[in-house]
Parts: structure tokens; C-alpha cells; sequence
């Protein structure tokens, strides 16, 4: 059995994923509960993913991701999408699945709801867009991380136009605005990136300890 860190030293960011191999119902299911199961600022999870798994839609996506060939070639693209804004009604939403996950009456939420409204709504609706983004990248980290204990390939991507992706994936009308995506799928042989050694900081230069 190989260990954690074992595979994080055999994932790498993929540049060429093989076509002919398509990633499980069984384990898309597996990488979407590792990604539900993200922590997040409050828990208020401000983001929809969204996986994409139509040809045609890819192909439209790689053109908004500057031709990147991972857009068509991965099994599934993943897009997260954070919330433009986070409103009162998000955290009264939010509210109320605490109430009836934990079976608490939404009136003894009240400060809970007081607080995150205090803290995260009152903010600038930029300043929120931002909040909202850092927490997409907490998921996605926790979609690498799970795809790599599945060996399944990954590459994170920023390299995209949001706007384009917005569009396509008609975000806006929805209130959100493309963070960061991943492509998954399976490593082609040919991607010669595979071969490359991992280049990180070293252990003393990142790490103080007081
Ligand atoms: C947020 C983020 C955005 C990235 N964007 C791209 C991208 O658009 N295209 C790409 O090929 N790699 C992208 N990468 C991959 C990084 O270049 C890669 O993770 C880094 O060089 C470390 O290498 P490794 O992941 O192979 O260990 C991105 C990585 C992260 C975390």
C-alpha cells in the first residue's frame, strides 16, 4: 500500500491526459463527497461545482482556456464556481440546513446567523467575491489530494478566461463567477512532464518553527 505522501509524489500537474479513458461513475462519486466534505469559512460552502463531461461543452471550454489540451482530453472537467455575492439569504439558507442537520430550531441559530452576517456579509461585495473564491480553493485542494490517493491525474488550472467560462456555463445568470478549475482524468504516456522531479521548497526554507 503506497503511503499519502507516495502519492503526492506521483500526481503531478497533467499536461496530456489519455482520451480513451474515462473516470468511474464510482469514483466521480468518491472525488465529489472528498469535495462536499471541504472545510469552509463558517461552513458556508459559497460555491457550486459544476463537471463537465459533454464533448461538446469541453471543446468550448478549451477555447476559453487558451487551446490547453487537458480541456478536451480529461475524462472531466471540473469548474468552481464561487459566489459573486454572499447575501443575507445565503446565510438564512445556510441556517437552515444547520437547523435540520442538527434537528436545533433556526430561532437558537440566531447568533450564529448575527455573526457570519457581521463578519463576511457586511463586507464589500468585492471584497466578498474574494472571500468566496479562497474558499473554492480549499475544495479544489481536496480534490487533488483525493484524486491522487484514487490515482486518478489532475491538473489544476487557473489558466482561463473567467468571463469565457462564465458564458459558456451561463454563471452569471446564477450569481457566480468561475474561481479555478481542474481537469481529471487518466495520464497519457505520452506526456513527458510525468518524468519531471518534483521541484518544492526545501523543508528548512519553508517550514519556522517557534
Ligand atoms: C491554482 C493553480 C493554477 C494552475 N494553473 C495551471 C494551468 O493553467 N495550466 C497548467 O498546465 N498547470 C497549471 N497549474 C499547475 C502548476 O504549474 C503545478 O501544480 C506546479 O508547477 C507544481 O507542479 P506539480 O503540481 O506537477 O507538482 C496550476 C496550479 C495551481 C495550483
Amino acid at each position: 500500500m503506497s503511503t499519502y505522501v507516495d502519492n503526492l509524489n506521483w500526481r503531478y500537474a497533467t499536461k496530456r491526459f489519455d482520451e480513451s479513458k474515462k473516470i468511474s461513475k464510482k469514483d466521480l462519486d468518491t472525488l465529489k463527497e472528498a469535495v462536499r466534505l471541504s472545510a469552509s469559512s463558517y461552513g458556508m460552502q459559497p460555491y457550486e461545482i459544476f463537471v463537465i463531461e459533454s464533448p461538446e461543452i469541453k471543446e468550448e471550454l478549451r477555447t476559453a482556456a487558451y487551446n490547453q489540451p487537458q480541456l478536451t482530453e480529461a475524462s472531466h472537467v471540473v469548474v468552481f464556481a464561487a459566489k459573486a455575492d454572499v447575501t443575507a439569504e445565503d446565510v438564512t439558507e445556510y441556517m437552515e440546513n444547520v437547523g435540520e442537520t442538527r434537528g436545533i430550531p433556526t430561532e437558537q441559530l440566531e447568533g450564529f446567523s448575527n455573526m457570519i452576517n457581521g463578519a463576511i456579509v457586511s463586507r464589500a461585495k468585492e471584497e466578498k467575491a474574494i472571500w468566496a473564491e479562497k474558499q473554492c480553493y480549499i475544495a479544489l485542494g481536496n480534490l487533488l489530494s483525493a484524486a491522487a490517493n484514487m490515482k486518478i491525474d489532475a491538473c489544476p488550472m487557473e489558466g482561463f478566461d473567467a468571463t469565457g467560462f462564465d458564458k459558456i456555463l451561463g454563471l452569471e445568470e446564477k450569481g457566480l463567477h468561475a474561481a479555478v478549475i481542474a481537469t481529471i482524468g487518466y495520464r497519457s504516456t505520452e506526456d513527458q512532464t510525468q518524468e519531471y522531479v518534483k521541484v518544492r521548497k526545501s523543508t528548512e526554507k519553508l517550514f519556522t518553527t517557534l
